[in-house]
């Protein structure tokens, strides 16, 4: 068991997903959590059905007035903030650096790299402010980047440019919280494919059941991952088990990144 007991994390995105899945689990392992979200319906249902110390909170992550409302609101609800999982994301589509538009590209970097830039810079404030909970404990910061973060892709080209920022973002404030001497850690995981809804446009085309098979057969495990293998990494990440750990990125991905001979070949497995 992570003992999680007495801290209070913010989920982005956790209305569906990962995000759903990583509410659970923290709130299993005994957080308060802060299910924030555009999807009110969805992420209060999230928030009910874990029951307890679970909230609802509506967060557009690309508004910087709504991440100071959530933010403060959490302070005085819960009276402080110890993790933050900036996992919010949108895919964009499958725009190439020749057809994404000025506005895809826009919209994608609003999201998934604004929305983890404004993240850390309130999340830090907050548990700078708030202090450790306990006397092992530290701030965790953990940013949902993705394998397009670690290598390119053609097709989406604003989503693999904002997943790569993230990375090194991550780095960054790992760095700046180390040289300030804040007891805030922050680490990336880059996960392969998992069965989400934001894979609904190809499960539409595709069905969900064959295209789960097609993306499977790439990965070199053979199967696609599930919210929760992600939901653990971030566990592991979130608590005090990594306390060594900052700046790093974990690579959760079926072994897709690892080698290169299934994408020489293009081969399924
Ligand atoms: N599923 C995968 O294969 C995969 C792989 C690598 C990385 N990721 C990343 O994991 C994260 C979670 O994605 P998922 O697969 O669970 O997809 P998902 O579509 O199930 O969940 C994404 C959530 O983000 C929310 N969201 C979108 N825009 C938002 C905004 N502006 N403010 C707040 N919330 C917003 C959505 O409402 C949704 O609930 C994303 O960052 C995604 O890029 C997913």
């Amino acid at each position: 068991m992570a003992d999680l007991d007495n801290l209070v994390a913010i989920v982005t995105g956790g209305a569906s997903g990962i995000g759903a899945a990583t509410c659970r689990l923290l709130a299993r392992e005994g957080a308060a959590v802060v299910v924030a979200d555009v999807q009110d319906d969805l992420g209060a249902k999230v928030a009910n059905e874990i029951g307890g110390m679970a909230v609802f909170r509506r967060l557009d992550v690309a508004s910087e007035a709504d991440w100071r409302r959530v933010i403060d609101d959490t302070l005085r609800h819960f009276g402080r903030l110890d993790i933050l999982v900036n996992n919010a994301g949108v895919s964009g589509g499958q725009g190439s650096v020749e057809t994404t538009t000025v506005e895809n590209w826009e919209h994608v970097h609003a999201v998934n790299l604004d929305g983890v830039f404004l993240g850390c810079k309130y999340g830090i404030e907050a548990m700078k402010r708030t202090g450790p909970a306990k006397a092992a404990s530290k701030g965790a910061i953990v940013n949902i980047s993705s394998i397009a973060g670690l290598v390119g892709a053609a097709g989406p080209c604003a989503y693999t440019a904002s997943k790569g920022a993230v990375r090194l973002l991550t780095k960054s404030v790992a760095q700046q919280c180390a040289e300030k001497g804040y007891a805030i850690r922050c680490n990336s995981i880059h996960p392969g494919g998992i069965d989400t809804p934001i894979f609904n446009p190809l499960w539409q085309m595709m069905g969900h059941e064959q295209g789960k098979a097609f993306i499977g057969a790439r990965h070199p495990i053979g199967h696609m991952g599930e919210p929760e293998d992600i939901a653990e990494a971030v566990l592991y990440l979130a608590s005090d088990r990594s306390r060594f750990v900052t700046g790093s990125e974990l690579v959760a991905d079926g072994g897709i990144t690892s080698g290169i001979q299934r994408r020489m070949l293009n081969a399924p497995r």
